[in-house]
């Protein structure tokens, strides 16, 4: 131990250190300032981010002995009290902030740059911003966020993007926490400390597959600080599936908290509690593990191969799951044209820049843990049938969610950390490194499609198959679901009259796949997209022209269901969308023959708000009213920083007619809250939505029921406006809400003026999109750069258009992604993997992203609330096709396994130079 002195945020503090310490450590295990946040701790995210001696850096990065003397700023020194920095203020207002996860160090970068360039260009500021990684917002806001907080520092004139009409709905409004977040107060699960809390470390299989013979721990017993000790022949041994939805799901079981058979390089072997991360970490190093092992085997094709190992005793593959109508075989026979594509889309990391993290703590019988889940009640249900305890003694609490992205909808650390705790008797933080959350906690499914189209004389497909081996890595998981998801758009976005598509969800010894933005329809979208482009090409008809020719009407029947589509405006994407992106003007132009060459894409997508056809699909809602006339909402929806619950309070304002800041929202705790299906499959705003307009109108009623005795007049005269009831008919006759609420609350017949409603769904109105790209391809190198992306979507009404824009850049820099970079990569022989960090798995930063305009067309949804259907995970879909069909159209290659990456593009063109293009 040695002392260093530095100033921090003003205050001179003497600080004991170990000599290995960071930066990072000090501001927050000694400091206690919880804003600077830890999203990698290798040097490559920047959200440790702080000012040394005026200095942007990464306190990760840092090593504690060299900051004697320095003087340091933390995301906490910037804001006065409650008056926020001028880059804090435009962070907020510009809707810069989702998770927030990334904001603190985005900020401290800010400051660092208007410090020393108060004019910066554009491009100074997102090279400044490539220090840093967002995976919500897709940059743009944060760029716009930087041009104003530097206008706001020079004491220029803000310029403000107003409302768009006089309603709250459809309005500009940052999420709720957003100045928390701006100011570093919001709490993540890492940010929590109880008293006597311990810290957990996991050990990982080392190996692909193996039989786990023997565990020797009595080194790492012997070890001072150890408090627990954890594995497979001393935890419960219950089967579960990380992924169920709800209590007493029939779903495939094949998990445990440590398996005696490891069937990935990262599988769970053992866990250690111990009174810090030193120890906890010294003591995994100490423990001793016999393994016997087995063969394995990593890609889905291979492991239906008869010679495959067996990853589990019924075999590698789980089903066979058929979707068919019309008659396939038939219209094949009577097709003009058939052409059939194979397309492999890949495995990638959801990217969410909080790592997983959670806290269990187990005493007197109650177990209650904190977790940045994605659907609290599943988590509650599995550990409470994990466990054997009761309900009403596990109480699942969610802190403010860092990203998510579907990896935080399934468990990985919880039943781990509830078993160190309930062996420690002590509360127990766990927190998985970002090496171990690239290639141990979920990703997307890699798919392989064998897709065939028959299109009649007229150019209509009339028909379409597909066989489609879903990887789902070693456990069952979401393998069912993801793969029903991908099938289930086959015949929701052309008209297919003919169809049968064969999912196959396969079990490799490679990390579990679960659900990811999307869920399985960026998968056969693209698969689709990219042979529509070739069929397109082959036919020599334009691409927009061919897709017009075959996609659905709005209220077009489903011929798979039978149910309406609902409001699907795709062509109206299609159209709208081209006269932005200029497409006739653009495939008009001369084809580059040199270096650099310029293409463009197009691709259509369908996405669902909600999952009728699969599961029970409602939530429930409760609103009281106080005696000053605001108002409490009460909900089990899922903030994660796509704005529900701001979108949600916009409803209720302009339903109860008050101010948006009168609206509290009270979320997270599974004692509090009531059921709801979690934060997936774009339901939220749908399904919520609904539920919150049937509440607050129940509670209008309510009010004006004791409004109109005071007024002596009937409710129906009656209506809700800026913080009154009045009468319709003579508005100067009116009663405060304080007032109603106070007289409801008094004298005889008291009553607290409150509604609690649920809205079940049975409908699955898609949210459609045609998303258009420009690219540049370079021939030389092979490297892409994507100029312009023009998305069209059809999402019924804009709720929230910050909340709507942020969505769609996020989506569109996870698109981008997909299309053209990430991947997980394993190694072929052993299965471990060869990118788990930020430096090698690589993303779109600030400045790779393209000029993005957005097109919404709003018709409404006639069962959506105020028009609304999805936009979450609808902003990803297409992107990835369009991207790709842009680079086959600079290139004159073809690509049918994805990401197109610079060598895979260097080959193509390579090898197509004597050949004939597509
Ligand atoms: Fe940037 Fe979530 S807001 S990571």
């Amino acid at each position: 131990m040695e002392i260093i002195t530095l100033s921090v945020n003003g205050e001179l503090r003497a600080v004991h250190i170990e000599s290995n310490w960071t930066l990072m450590k000090v501001i927050r295990d000694v400091l206690k300032l919880k804003g600077t946040k830890c999203g990698c701790a290798t040097n490559d995210c920047g959200a440790c981010k702080v000012l040394m001696d005026g200095k942007a850096v990464n306190s990760c990065a840092v090593i504690a002995r060299k900051c004697e003397g320095k003087t340091i700023t933390t995301i906490e020194g910037l804001a006065n009290g409650d008056e926020l920095h001028p880059v804090q203020r435009a962070f907020v207002e510009t809707g810069a902030i989702q998770c927030g996860f990334c904001t603190p160090g985005m900020v401290i970068t800010t400051v660092a740059l208007l410090t020393e360039n108060p004019d910066p260009t554009e491009e100074e500021i997102k090279k400044a911003l490539d220090q840093n990684l967002c995976r919500c917002t897709g940059y743009i806001k944060i760029v716009e966020a930087v041009q104003l907080a530097a206008r706001l520092l020079r004491g220029e004139e803000p310029i403000t993007q107003g409302d768009r009409n006089g309603s709250i709905l459809g309005a500009r409004r940052p999420v709720l926490d957003a100045a928390a977040k701006a100011k570093g107060e919001a709490v993540y699960t890492a940010d929590i400390e109880l008293p006597h809390m311990l810290v957990g470390r996991l050990l990982l299989s080392p190996v692909a597959h193996a039989k786990i013979l023997n565990i020797d721990t009595s080194e790492a017993e012997q070890l001072p600080g150890v408090k627990a000790i954890a594995h497979c022949f001393n935890s419960p041994d219950t089967a579960y599936n990380s992924y169920m939805i709800y209590a007493g799901q029939d779903i495939l079981k094949n998990e445990r908290v440590f398996s005696e058979t490891v069937r990935f390089v990262g599988d769970r072997v053992a866990a250690v509690a111990a009174v810090d991360e030193e120890t906890a970490k010294k003591a995994i190093g100490l423990i001793r593990v016999e393994y016997q092992e087995l063969p394995a085997v990593f890609t889905a094709s291979e492991a239906l191969s008869p010679d495959a190992p067996k990853i589990w005793e019924e075999g590698n593959k789980i089903a066979d799951m058929v979707a068919e109508g019309g008659d396939p075989e038939e219209s094949l026979k009577a097709a003009d044209k058939i052409f059939t594509y194979q397309v492999k889309t890949q495995k990638v990391h959801h990217g969410a820049i909080e790592p997983h993290s959670c806290i269990a703590d187990y005493k007197n019988g109650k177990l209650t843990v904190w977790t940045p889940t994605q659907n609290n009640f599943p988590f509650r249900a599995t550990l409470a049938e994990i466990f054997h305890l009761s309900m009403n003694n596990v109480k699942v609490i969610r802190p403010t969610v860092g990203g998510a992205f579907g990896a935080k909808l399934e468990m990985i650390l919880e039943p781990v950390a509830s078993v160190l705790s309930m062996k420690a008797h002590r509360p127990v933080l766990m927190e998985m490194s970002r090496k171990d959350v690239i290639s141990a906690s979920r990703c997307r499914h890699a798919m392989d499609f064998t897709l065939t189209t028959g299109l009649n004389r007229k150019g209509h497909v009339a028909v379409q198959t597909a066989d489609v081996l879903v990887d789902t890595g070693a456990y069952c998981s979401s393998a069912f679901d993801v793969a029903g998801a991908m099938m289930d758009k086959l015949t929701r976005q052309y008209k297919i009259p003919n169809f049968r598509i064969v999912g196959k969800p396969i079990y490799t010894n490679t990390q579990i796949c679960g659900a990811m933005r999307g869920y399985g329809t960026p998968e056969i979208v693209a698969a689709r997209e990219i042979s529509f482009y070739c069929i397109a090409k082959e036919l020599g008809i334009d691409q927009v022209e061919f897709r017009l020719k075959n996609l659905v009407d709005p209220y077009d029947i489903n011929p798979r269901y039978g149910d309406s589509l609902g409001c699907a405006y795709v062509k109206e994407c299609l159209i709208k969308g081209a006269e932005v992106f200029r497409w006739k003007e653009k495939c008009r132009r001369e084809k580059d023959i040199g270096r650099y060459r310029r293409g463009i894409g197009v691709a259509c997508g369908i996405h669902g708000a909600g999952f009728p056809h699969a599961y029970f699909d409602y939530t429930t809602i409760s609103m009281k009213m106080n005696e000053d006339g605001s108002c409490s909402l009460i909900t089990g929806t899922h903030e994660l920083g796509q704005g529900v619950n701001v979108t949600l309070s916009m409803m209720a304002s302009e339903i109860l007619g008050i101010p948006l800041e009168q609206v509290t929202v009270v979320d997270s705790d599974t004692d509090v809250i009531y059921w709801d299906n979690g934060a997936h499959a774009s339901r939220t705003t749908y399904v919520a939505g609904n539920a919150l307009i049937k509440t607050a109108n129940k509670l209008s009623e309510r009010i004006r029921l004791v409004a109109g005795q005071m007024l002596n007049v009937p409710l129906e005269a009656l209506e809700l406006a800026g913080g009154y009831v009045r009468e319709k008919a003579k508005p100067s006759s009116r009663v405060s809400l304080g007032d109603i609420v106070k007289k409801a609350q008094s004298g005889p017949n008291s009553h607290c003026l409150q509604a609690t409603e649920s809205y079940q769904s049975y409908f699955d109105p898609g949210s459609y999109m045609a998303d258009f790209a420009e690219v540049e391809v370079d021939t030389q190198t092979g490297d892409v750069k994507v100029l312009n992306i023009v998305a069209a979507h059809d999402i019924g009404k804009t709720m929230n258009l910050l909340t709507t824009e942020g969505q769609i850049h996020g989506g569109i820099q996870m698109g981008l992604g997909y299309a053209t970079r990430e991947e997980i990569l394993l190694d072929h022989i052993t299965g471990k993997p060869l990118n788990n960090s930020f430096k090698k798995y690589s993303f779109f930063k600030a400045s790779d992203m393209p000029k993005i305009d957005i097109v919404l067309i709003e018709n409404g949804e006639d069962s959506g609330p105020f028009g609304a259907k999805s936009i979450g995970e609808a902003a990803t879909d297409a992107v990835a096709p369009a991207v790709i069909n842009a680079i086959m159209d600079a290139t004159g290659c073809t690509f049918f396994e994805m990401p197109v990456t610079p060598d895979k593009i260097l080959k193509a063109l390579q090898g197509s130079e004597s050949s004939t293009q597509p």
